[in-house]
């Protein structure tokens, strides 16, 4: 799909396409799509990102909490987005022993006892290996610190969830 298609579609399309590159925060999309006419695709990147840091703390907040926890009840229940889905498969996280398991479970409930938000990594960066490593160290973080390394890692989702969408056609001209 080209750059010139992308600033084509009607907003129900744009939305119905793009309008999980932030988790289940289709509202996103649907506020970025008033920004067309995009460059490129990351011009579309940079005004999400733009959107983003322009919330107050609590819209930010309300992002986080968007997220499922990873290898956590949805993930079990089959309740999960597509993207999430795929995400958590390729790292591992469909398939920890129950030693792994266990200590994922302990170690979201303890993150989000005490930030009030998910932890929230990219997936597709990391395995599960190093996402328990990362869980267990972002814990003891101080909450603003916590809460920006969040939405950077949100960002992080977003580029490769566009660069899904977009870029899967090999005549892109994105
Ligand atoms: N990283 C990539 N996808 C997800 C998700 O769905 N939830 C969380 N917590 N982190 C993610």
């Amino acid at each position: 799909m080209d750059i010139g298609t992308v600033n084509a579609l009607p907003y129900e399309d744009f939305v119905n396409i793009f309008g999980n590159v932030v988790e289940k925060c289709p509202i996103i999309t649907a506020a970025v799509w008033s920004r067309r006419p995009f460059a490129n695709l990351a011009a579309l990147e940079a005004a999400i990102s733009d959107f983003i840091e322009a919330l107050p703390d609590s819209g930010k907040e309300g992002i986080l909490r968007c997220h499922p926890d990873l290898a956590g009840r949805d993930l079990q229940s089959g309740m999960l987005t597509k993207e999430s889905r795929e995400e958590q498969a390729r790292a591992g996280l469909d398939a920890l022993s129950s030693a792994e398991a266990w200590r994922i479970t302990r170690l979201n409930e303890e993150y989000k006892r005490r930030f009030g938000f998910p932890f929230v990594v990219c997936a597709r960066m990391n395995d599960k290996e190093e996402i328990l490593k990362q869980l267990s160290e972002r814990c003891v973080n101080e909450p603003a610190v916590e809460k920006a390394r969040g939405i950077e890692e949100v960002k992080k989702i977003c580029r490769l969830r566009l660069q899904g969408v977009v870029l899967t056609d090999a005549h892109n001209k994105l």
